[in-house]
């Protein structure tokens, strides 16, 4: 693991350049749930991304997208958390008017940031940034608390849903199976082995391939 970075709280320098293998940093904020500490989710994994506004038309359509699946990031005990530098009070109406408009209601936490101490301290924002408008980040955090996983898609670009519920599946049958999951992996289909590190094995190996390219014989 990766040095802890500097939390959220007054004083942490801003856009600590988070890498994975990082401890995410611990923050406590007002959400749209009540008070929230980051530190809190450790035992589950944690989703934990970043809409550029609220009331912006790609955001609403994650938004009802991820509330629409928020049942398979459950079943993979995978907590959902929002974090935008709108108000609590915007917030609230955005989600009020997703629910009119779409009839969904999105019960995951959207956290507050108006000061942008939290995305600065993700690197969600430039240090010298007065407008997180351009960000549309997203941290596959482990439930020992360390990023596992980031994506960073530019404002015009909407996530991929399935994509984000892969992510999590590949990371926690990593855990479980030890293995590799190669392109396009998908639950259920067979894992890697990582490349040995032995020159007899190399040599030794039947063909040119196998000795870095193999079936790991678990499946996902
Ligand atoms: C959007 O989510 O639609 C959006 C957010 C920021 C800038 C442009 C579009």
């Amino acid at each position: 693991m990766n040095q802890p970075s500097p939390t959220a709280s007054a004083g942490a320098p801003p856009c600590a350049g988070l890498r994975i293998g990082d401890l995410a940093p611990d923050f406590e904020a007002r959400s749209t749930i009540g008070p929230v500490r980051l530190s809190a989710y450790r035992g589950r994994w944690l989703v934990l991304f970043s809409p550029p506004a609220d009331f912006t038309p790609v955001c609403t359509t994650e938004f009802v997208a991820l509330a629409n699946e928020a049942a398979a990031f459950e079943a993979r005990d995978c907590a959902l958390m929002a974090l935008s530098v709108d108000s609590l009070f915007s917030h609230f109406a955005w989600l009020r008017m997703i629910r009119d408009r779409f009839g969904v209601e999105v019960r995951f936490p959207i956290v507050e940031d108006p000061t942008l101490v939290i995305g600065r301290a993700f690197g969600m924002v430039a240090p010298q940034d007065s407008d997180s408008a351009t960000v549309r980040t997203t941290f596959f955090i482990d439930p020992k608390g360390v990023i596992r996983a980031m994506t960073c898609y530019p404002a015009n670009l909407g996530r991929s849903i399935p994509e984000m519920l892969r992510i999590v599946d590949g990371l926690q049958a990593i855990d479980a199976k030890g293995g590799l999951a190669p392109a396009n992996w998908q639950p259920g289909e067979a894992m890697l082995s990582p490349p040995t590190h032995s020159l007899d094995e190399v040599f030794g190996s039947k063909d040119a391939v196998s000795w870095f390219l193999r079936d790991s014989g678990a499946q996902g």
